[in-house]
C-alpha cells in the first residue's frame, strides 16, 4: 500500500553536520574517584558501544594511587557490571574498549607526574592522539589551577585557537564557593585557556527532558505564544530527592542545598525556561540569552531573604516505612550543624515579559518522593461562565516538565465528566518519553562528554553564566550568615520541607503542586 507522505513523521537531525569528532586522547584526573567509576567510564563505554566515539581514541586514567593499567581495567570491568545503564557488559565490546584504557600514577602536585603523562601521550605512532587532547578534571576545585599550569609547562596545553588540533579541559562542578572564588578559578583556568577551551559541566543540561525544554519551547508554535506574563500567572520548579546525603555529608558541610543544587541545576533549568529565543542555535547565541536571563532576576538581598526563602533541614524521620536519620546524626556532619538541605525561594524576573511572574523554586533531601519537574500555572479565566460558575472550584490550566523519573510533558485542562451531569474536573494529555520513544535515554554523561569531544559547548556554562548565578546566591547566604537554624525551619524526612515554604507561596495565593513518583 502507498503510503501517504503527509502521514509520514518529518524528522530533522541538526547535529550530523556540526558534530565531528576526531580521534583523541581523554585524560581524566581523579581517575581513582567515584565519579570515574560510576559515570564517566559508563558513559565513555556506552558511547564505544554505540559506535559514537572517535574511530580512535585512549583513555588515560590520572591518580596517585598504585595501579597497573590491567588493575586500573579490572576495577573499571567490576564497576560497569555495576553502574552501566544497559545493565549487562558485553563482553567483546569491553575487551576492545579497555585494549583503550591506560593509567598513569602520578600525584597532581608533582611536576614530573606531568612528564609521565607527557611521555604516555607520546606512546603512540598515531599522530591524532597526541595533537587532540580532552582533559577531565575530575578533582578538587582547589587543584584545577595546579593542574592545568602543570599541563602547559610540559607543553601539553596551551592557550590557543587551534585550527588543526584541540586541546580541551572539562572541569566538573562545584565552580567555587561564592563569586569571588569562582571568579578566582576563572582567573586560573584562563590564564591557560581561552574561554572557548573550558567546558563546565552542569550534569542537568545533559538530561534530555532539560535539553527538549529548548526544542519544545521554540520548535512549536503554541507554546512560545503563551509563554508570558499575559497567561502564565506563576512557575514552579522543583528538584525532590528522597535520599539524604548519606556519605556525602562532609562535602555536604561545605556546600549546603543552596550551593549543591540551587546556584546551578536549578538556575540552569529556570534559565532554559525563562530565556528570550536566541538568535541562532550556535553555542554562543544561547549561553548569550540564557546570562542575560540570570541578570534579569531579581536580586534578594541579605535583608530580604526572610521575605523570600526559606531553608530547611531534616530530621529523623521515614519515607517508604523505613527509618531515617537526621541531617545532624549522617556521619561527618556537625551535630549543631547549620547546614540548610532544603531551600524554596521565590525569583521575579524583572524583564518585559515576566515582569510580576514568580517563579518559585525549591530543593531538598529526604523528601517524599524523587522527581525533578516544571509545572507552568497558567491564569485563571475570566470570572464569567464556568469561572463565575465555579468560583475557587475551577483549576487553572497546567503544563508541567516532567525531567525525571517519568520523563514527559503533560497538560492539564478542564474538561467535562460524562454524564448527564455538567460536572467539570481537569483532565490530561500525556507526553511520556517511554511510550514515544520506548526505554533508551542516555545518560547525561554521555551527551555531555560527547559534545566535549566535538567541541560543541552548547551544553556547557561560560564564566559570565557562573558568576552571575554566584552573584544571586552569595547575598541569599548573606541573609542567613550566622543565624541558626530555628526550630521552625526543621523538617522530618519523608515530608514537603518546613511549613514556612507552603507560606511563602500562600502570601501570593498559590499552593505548590507536589510531584507524584
Ligand atoms: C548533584 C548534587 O550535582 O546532583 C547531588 O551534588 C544531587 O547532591 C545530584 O543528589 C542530583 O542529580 P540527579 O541527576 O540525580 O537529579
Amino acid at each position: 500500500m502507498d503510503v501517504n507522505p503527509l502521514d509520514e513523521i518529518l524528522a530533522c537531525r541538526l547535529d550530523e553536520s556540526r558534530r565531528k569528532v576526531e580521534p583523541c586522547t581523554i585524560v581524566i584526573f581523579g581517575a581513582s574517584g567515584d565519579l570515574t567509576l560510576r559515570k564517566l567510564i559508563p558513559a565513555l563505554y556506552h558511547l564505544f558501544l554505540e559506535k559514537q566515539l572517535p574511530p580512535a581514541f585512549r583513555i588515560i586514567g590520572f591518580a596517585r594511587r598504585e595501579k597497573t593499567h590491567e588493575s586500573w581495567r579490572n576495577e573499571l570491568r567490576e564497576g560497569l557490571t555495576r553502574f552501566a545503564r544497559s545493565g549487562q557488559l558485553d563482553e567483546e565490546v569491553w575487551e576492545k574498549f579497555a585494549a583503550q584504557v591506560f593509567y598513569c600514577r602520578g600525584d597532581l602536585t608533582q611536576p614530573e607526574a606531568y612528564q609521565s603523562l607527557a611521555s604516555m601521550i607520546d606512546e603512540t605512532a598515531h599522530e591524532p592522539l597526541k595533537k587532540n587532547l580532552l582533559y577531565y578534571l575530575a578533582v578538587s576545585p582547589s587543584q584545577f589551577g595546579q593542574v592545568v599550569e602543570q599541563l602547559n609547562k610540559v607543553g601539553l596545553l596551551k592557550r590557543e585557537e587551534f585550527t588543526d588540533r584541540f586541546q580541551r579541559v572539562v572541569v566538573e562542578k562545584p565552580f567555587g564557593h561564592d563569586l569571588e572564588s569562582a571568579k578566582l578559578l576563572n582567573g586560573q583556568l584562563s590564564r591557560y585557556l581561552f574561554e572557548k577551551q573550558i567546558y563546565r559541566i552542569d550534569h542537568y543540561l545533559g538530561k534530555e527532558t532539560v535539553q527538549n525544554i529548548l526544542i519544545f519551547r521554540f520548535a512549536n508554535t503554541l507554546f512560545e505564544r503563551i509563554w508570558n506574563r499575559q497567561t502564565v500567572d506563576h512557575v514552579q520548579i522543583t528538584v525532590s530527592e528522597k535520599l539524604g546525603v548519606g556519605s556525602r555529608g562532609g562535602y555536604y558541610e561545605e556546600a549546603g542545598a543552596i550551593r549543591d543544587m540551587v546556584q546551578n541545576h536549578l538556575l540552569q533549568v529556570l534559565s532554559l525556561v525563562a530565556m528570550e529565543p536566541p538568535v541562532s542555535l550556535e553555542a554562543e547565541s544561547i549561553r548569550d540569552e540564557k546570562v542575560k536571563l540570570l541578570r534579569s532576576i531579581r536580586p534578594i538581598a541579605p535583608d530580604q531573604v526572610r521575605e523570600n526563602v526559606v531553608r530547611g533541614q531534616y530530621l529523623a524521620g521515614e519515607i517508604d516505612g523505613k527509618a531515617l536519620p537526621g541531617y545532624c546524626q549522617e556521619a561527618k556532619v556537625h551535630q549543631n550543624s547549620n547546614v540548610e538541605t532544603f531551600v524554596a525561594l521565590k525569583l521575579y524576573i524583572d524583564n518585559w515579559r515576566w515582569s510580576d511572574v514568580p517563579f518559585y523554586l525549591r530543593t531538598g533531601k529526604s523528601l517524599p518522593v524523587s522527581a525533578s519537574e516544571v509545572r507552568i500555572r497558567f491564569k485563571s479565566t475570566p470570572r464569567v461562565l464556568f469561572a463565575a460558575e465555579c468560583g475557587q472550584n475551577l483549576d487553572t490550566d497546567e503544563i508541567t516538565i516532567r525531567l525525571q523519573p517519568e520523563e514527559g510533558i503533560q497538560f492539564q485542562f478542564n474538561g467535562k465528566v460524562p454524564g448527564t451531569s455538567m460536572e467539570i474536573r481537569p483532565v490530561r494529555m500525556d507526553f511520556s518519553y517511554h511510550s514515544e520513544f520506548g526505554a533508551y535515554t542516555p545518560e547525561a554523561y554521555e551527551r555531555l562528554l560527547i559534545d566535549a569531544i566535538a567541541g560543541d559547548a552548547t551544553l556547557f556554562i561560560r564564566s559570565d553564566e557562573v558568576q552571575a548565578a554566584w552573584q544571586l546566591i552569595d547575598p541569599i547566604r548573606q541573609g542567613w550568615k550566622d543565624t541558626p537554624i530555628d526550630s521552625g525551619e526543621f523538617y522530618k524526612a519523608g515530608t514537603w520541607g518546613p511549613r514556612s515554604a507552603a507560606e511563602l507561596l500562600q502570601k501570593n495565593g498559590h499552593s505548590w503542586r507536589n510531584p507524584k513518583s
